[in-house]
C-alpha cells in the first residue's frame, strides 16, 4: 500500500470475478459454495476501493450466457445477489457508495429487480464510490440496445447518419455516466474479455492473475493497482511523445 502512488490511481476498475466454481471443487464442495465465499471478496474489495480513493467499480456477476448455468446453481446466485444486497444496503450507504446496476435486468425474477431498485434508491444521492454491477450483462447485447436506439433517431429524424460520432455511442451504452475502465482485472488464469465492456475497455490495461476470485483479497488489488502504475500508457502514441507531453 505504501507503494502506492495515489495521485495515479485509476479512477475506474472493472473486474471479471472468476474462479468461484473450481475454488469450491478443489475444495470438494458444490460450487455455490465457492460463489458464497465470493461475496466476502466483492466485500473486502469493494471496502479497499473506497478506502484508496477509486471512484468507479465495475465487477462482472453475471453475464447473459450464464443463465445457461445448470438451474440450481442460477436459481442459487439470484437468491446469493438478493440477499446479500438486501443485507449491504445499509453498510454501503453509510459509507457514501452509490450502486448501479447495468445489463439486461428485465430477465431478472422480480425479488431481485425489487432488491436491485431499493438499492439504487437508497444511494442515489451518495458521492463516494460508484459501484457498478453488470448483472445479466453481455456486451454485445448493450451495443445492438444502444445501436438500436440511434437507429430510431434517424428513423425519426432526429438526427442523421453522419451526425453519428463515438460520443454518440457513448450515451446510448448503459455506461454513459462513468468514465472508460483504466484498468480491467481477470481473476483466475483466463485470458479472455468474455463479452465484457468490449466498447469501453478499448484502451484499459489488462491485468490476469492466477488467484481464484474467493481467494482475492486487498493486497491483491494493490499488486494489480501497482502494475498499472508501472506501465506506460500511450494511447497510440510513441513513448517520446508520451514522456515530453507533446
Ligand atoms: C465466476 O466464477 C463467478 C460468477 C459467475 C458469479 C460471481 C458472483 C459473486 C462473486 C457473488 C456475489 C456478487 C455480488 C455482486 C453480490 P465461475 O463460476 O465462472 O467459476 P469457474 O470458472 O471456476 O467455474
Amino acid at each position: 500500500m505504501e507503494n502506492l502512488d495515489l495521485n495515479r490511481l485509476p479512477k475506474h476498475i472493472a473486474i471479471i470475478m472468476d474462479g468461484n466454481g473450481r475454488w469450491a471443487q478443489e475444495k470438494g464442495q458444490d460450487r455455490l459454495y465457492g460463489h458464497f465465499h465470493g461475496v466476502q471478496s466483492v466485500r473486502n474489495i469493494v471496502e479497499a476501493a473506497s478506502e484508496i480513493g477509486i471512484k468507479y467499480l465495475t465487477l462482472y456477476a453475471f453475464s447473459t450466457e450464464n443463465w445457461d448455468r445448470p438451474a440450481a446453481e442460477v436459481t442459487g446466485l439470484m437468491s446469493l445477489f438478493v440477499d446479500t444486497i438486501a443485507k449491504e444496503v445499509p453498510d454501503l450507504h453509510k459509507n457514501n457508495i452509490k450502486l448501479h446496476f447495468i445489463g439486461n435486468l428485465s430477465l431478472l425474477p422480480d425479488d431481485a429487480k425489487a432488491a436491485l431498485e431499493n438499492a439504487t434508491l437508497t444511494t442515489a444521492n451518495n458521492t463516494g464510490l460508484e459501484l457498478i454491477i453488470a448483472l445479466s450483462y453481455s456486451s454485445r447485447w448493450e451495443l445492438i440496445q444502444a445501436i438500436k436506439n440511434i437507429a430510431e433517431k434517424v428513423q425519426n429524424g432526429q438526427m442523421q447518419p453522419d451526425d453519428i460520432q463515438e460520443a454518440t455511442l457513448e450515451a446510448a451504452l448503459s455506461t454513459s455516466a462513468f468514465p472508460d475502465p483504466e484498468l480491467m482485472i481477470r481473476t483466475s488464469g483466463e485470458y479472455r474479455i468474455s463479452n465484457f465492456l468490449l466498447y469501453q475497455l478499448a484502451y484499459a490495461e489488462l491485468y490476469f492473475t492466477e488467484t481464484r476470485w474467493p481467494d482475492f483479497r486487498k493486497k491483491d488489488l494493490m499488486e494489480a493497482i501497482l502494475d498499472f502504475q508501472s506501465r506506460e500508457r500511450r494511447f497510440g502514441k510513441t513513448s517520446l511523445q508520451v514522456q515530453t507531453n507533446d
